[in-house]
């Protein structure tokens, strides 16, 4: 009754920004992401009859605030399999939680990955990626490695679940990830959403040309046409961004560096280096750029004045199990 996962975590390149109102987490626009690589949560499960209610803790430390929806997901999976028995759960990140690096998308995936095999349930990738979903979007994505497709709810299924678009290695990107501040974010991303959708005067507008998107964005995966890519990507960042600044409060996300190095990967761009950049609920800036290039653009993006530091990463495998303790 006991296993251990592992999961990356993702980076949208169309966001996902938006619920559906009916509940069960369901995204209001669909998303396309890539997984990464060197960054990663490892959970272990242990179901324990011995146990009076279910533990959680996230490096070493109770997590309060992520605990909530760790016995959520524990409830989920228990009612699969039609038992009661409480669980302690440890959950640890090799990267900042809380800064705009979906660790709640490793996070969850690396959970549902190891109740399926702790509790011997054996559901299909597809399942774990929609269980995932309820308890974070983004979860929902990093089942899968590689070019992972989300799309939002259509008409007659149940369920979104995501759903893979490209191995890893068909395409190997690069991924810089510039740290900018390693505090919490003010609003998390849930919060956030809610806000955009009661008060944003862009929010319709957004879902409206998301579908769009997401097609634009497939066709330069498939294609693996880096400049087209390039030009969907940053649009769709910074449309989630418009959606963020024009809600009540509006939401500001980036600080001055995370605009420093915005302007820096476009006029490497200009310069023939093939990145561009991408920013989630927080200050962090990821470049993503082909093959060969990362060191050069992290070199450059560690001279930008308030970066802490940058990581590099190319693009992993999905959620799985490990046999580490
Ligand atoms: C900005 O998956 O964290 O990173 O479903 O409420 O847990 P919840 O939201 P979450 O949202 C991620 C938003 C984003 C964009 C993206 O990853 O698509």
């Amino acid at each position: 009754m006991q296993a251990t996962a592992r999961a990356q975590p993702n980076i949208a390149l169309v966001k996902y920004w938006g619920k559906q109102t009916g509940g069960n987490n369901e995204p209001a626009v669909s998303s396309l992401s890539i997984t990464l690589d060197t960054l990663w949560t490892r959970t272990h499960v242990r179901f324990d009859p011995q146990l009076p209610s279910d533990e959680f803790t996230l490096n070493g430390a109770r997590d309060p605030a992520q605990a909530r929806r760790v016995i959520n997901g524990l409830e989920m999976m228990r009612n699969l399999k039609g038992i009661d028995t409480k669980a302690a759960v440890e959950s640890e990140n090799n990267f900042p939680t809380g800064a705009g690096l979906a660790s709640s998308a490793s996070g969850f995936a690396a959970l549902v990955t190891a109740v399926d095999a702790a509790l011997e349930l054996s559901l299909e990738t597809a399942r774990l990626s929609s269980l995932a979903r309820r308890l974070s979007g983004s979860a929902a994505r990093s089942l899968f490695g590689g070019f992972v497709e989300l799309w939002s709810l259509r008409p007659g299924e149940q369920e979104s679940a995501a759903k893979p678009l490209l191995d890893a290695e068909d395409w190997p990107l690069e991924v810089v990830v510039a740290v900018v501040s390693e505090e919490a974010k003010v609003i998390g991303s849930t919060r956030g959403m809610e806000l955009s959708r009661e008060t944003s005067e862009y929010y319709a507008q957004w879902l409206n040309s998301a579908d769009y998107d997401m097609e634009v964005c497939r066709h330069a995966v498939m294609d693996r046409n880096f400049e087209g890519l390039a030009e969907i990507s940053e649009r769709s960042c910074l449309k989630m961004h418009a959606v963020a600044l024009a809600t009540q409060p509006g939401l500001i996300y980036w600080q001055g560096p995370t605009i420093e190095c915005m302007h820096r990967i476009r006029q490497l761009r200009d310069g023939g280096t093939p990145v561009f950049f991408t920013v989630d609920a927080g200050p962090q800036v990821k470049a993503v750029c082909l093959p060969g290039h990362a060191s050069a653009v992290a070199a450059e993006l560690d001279a930008v004045p308030g970066v802490k530091r940058t990581l590099i990463t190319g693009l992993g495998p999905g959620a799985r199990v490990v046999q580490e303790g």
